[in-house]
């Protein structure tokens, strides 16, 4: 049957005291409305519309999604209310779902079985909590069916102790749904017009109204506050944890450990404390990363070691390949079999052949390196001459010594050494050593200045 999603997402988030709209603070990297929307898209409705509120233009931009349908809500007169002005014309028999943009976590399957339950009925999502809190009370008669829901600020000492409450989520064929919402009232402690009071409206027209029970409290949790947001961002990182150990993946401490995208890994690896991956991040098999490295739309190949506090972004770091301590490994990096970056180095858009090393202080940019070469301690690669960048091109078992600089475009040969302190402004000929540096000389009798007394 042809399915309306609508989505709820206009209400102010006053407690999140942010100038960003509640439903753009990130959980797990990603905001909350794409959760929210991801979840949605595994329905394949027909039309999926979101209510926003003003201000909300700031969501859709960051939404970006021309498919969706937004419709503004320009005063936030309540649930029913939002319903109202975002459920559009469409086949009376269609079932209409409503969800909500602050309930990240719903689940696909949970989302599926409301909507085939709400076939020529009203169909509910509630659960069973052991703190019902604020949340509205679903109220069952003796036979057990639901009669009603009573809003927390709206129900008596009595109701308060009922522990199944209203999770929002409802489903029900778009004609009903309709009736019902133009008959709302707002006659209540809040003045609103609650989304709720179309179950008892469903009662009196004898539509039979269905409960289904939702999996667990977390799907159904909604985000109110910056704490609500901590806490659901751990949850969410402890599945995260629990789920890459269950593939084979070893963790120093689950609870430190932050994904931020998604994360795929091959078996056998282990991640020390504080690492976060950030984006799309693939390890393959016997990975280590070492305590405090954040890792960032990067593919990392079998029996890579990182090392304690590296920054890797955008880069291919292929088998066996060794980084860090203090390394930064900057976009379109790409290490060949075996390669070595040491501590303090940092590279981007540099190709390092296989078994090359660059093992301590350097700065290599838009350079190509071959096999076997060495580069020493402080070598920068001088690529930018405040205009263009340009390219430095190393040869397989170039040695290049310490402290030279590299002044692009230049291109060190097959085999070639350049001294220690060269700074090399012209091609560096194949197999000869290549020194540019003034010859040392030594002053005899020469003295150092001393203060005069007095
Ligand atoms: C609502 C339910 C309550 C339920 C709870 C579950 C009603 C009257 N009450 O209460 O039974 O237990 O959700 O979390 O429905 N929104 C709009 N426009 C508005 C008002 C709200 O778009 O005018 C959106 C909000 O952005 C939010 C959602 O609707 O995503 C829920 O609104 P909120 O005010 O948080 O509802 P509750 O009072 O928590
Ligand atoms: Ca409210």
């Amino acid at each position: 049957m042809p399915l309306e999603i609508i989505i709820l997402a206009a209400g102010k988030g006053t407690r999140m005291k942010s100038a960003l709209p509640k439903v753009l603070h990130p959980l797990a990297g990603k905001p909350l409305i794409q959760h929210v929307l991801a979840r949605a898209r595994t329905l394949d409705a027909g039309r999926v519309s979101i209510v926003y509120g003003h201000g909300g233009e700031a969501v859709r931009d960051a939404v970006g999604d021309d498919s969706l349908r937004w419709v503004e809500q320009r005063e936030q007169l309540g649930t029913g209310h939002a319903v109202r002005v975002g459920l559009p014309e469409g086949d009376p028999d269609d079932t209409v779902l409503i969800m909500y943009g602050d309930v990240p976590l719903i689940g696909a399957d949970t989302l599926a079985g409301l909507a085939a339950a709400a076939a020529g009925c009203l169909a509910v999502l509630t659960i069973e909590l052991d703190d019902p809190a604020r949340y509205g009370r679903i109220l069952r008669d003796d036979a057990g069916e639901i009669g009603g829901i009573v809003e927390a600020g709206d129900a008596s000492d009595e109701q308060l102790r009922i522990r199944e409450i209203n999770t929002g989520f409802m489903a029900a064929p778009r004609a009903l749904l309709a009736d019902w919402l133009a008959r709302l009232s707002d006659d209540n402690s809040q003045g609103e017009y609650y989304l709720t009071d179309v179950v008892s409206m469903a009662v009196a027209d004898g539509v039979p109204v269905r409960g289904v029970t939702a999996n667990d409290a977390l799907e159904v949790r909604g985000i109110n506050s910056r704490a609500e947001l901590a806490a659901m961002e751990r949850e969410v990182q402890r599945r995260i944890a629990d789920s890459l150990m269950a593939s084979g993946m070893s963790l120093a401490d689950p609870a430190r450990l932050d994904v931020r995208g998604a994360l795929s890994a091959g078996i056998d690896g282990h991640v020390d404390v504080n690492v976060v991956f950030e984006g799309d991040v693939v390890l393959g098999d016997r990975v280590r990363i070492g305590p405090g490295c954040v890792i960032r739309d990067t593919q990392i190949a079998d029996d890579v070691s990182v090392h304690a506090h590296c920054v890797i972004e955008g880069a291919r770091i292929g088998p066996g390949c060794s980084v860090g301590p203090f390394a930064r490994v900057r976009a379109g990096t790409v290490l060949d079999v075996g390669a070595r970056l040491g501590n303090f180095v940092e590279t981007k858009e540099a190709k390092v052949g296989a078994g090359s090393k660059i093992n301590h202080l350097s700065y290599v940019g838009d350079c190509v390196i071959g096999r076997d070469a060495n580069i020493g301690a402080g070598v920068i690669t001088c690529n930018y001459d405040g205009a263009d960048k340009h390219r430095t091109v190393i040869g397989d078992g170039a040695f290049i010594g310490s402290d030279c600089q590299l002044v692009a475009p230049v291109t060190v040969g097959d085999h070639a050494t350049v001294g220690a302190g060269t700074t090399l402004t012209r091609d560096a000929p194949a197999g000869q050593l290549t020194v540019g540096r003034s010859p040392q000389r030594s002053v005899r009798g020469w003295r150092r200045p001393t203060k005069k007394p007095g």
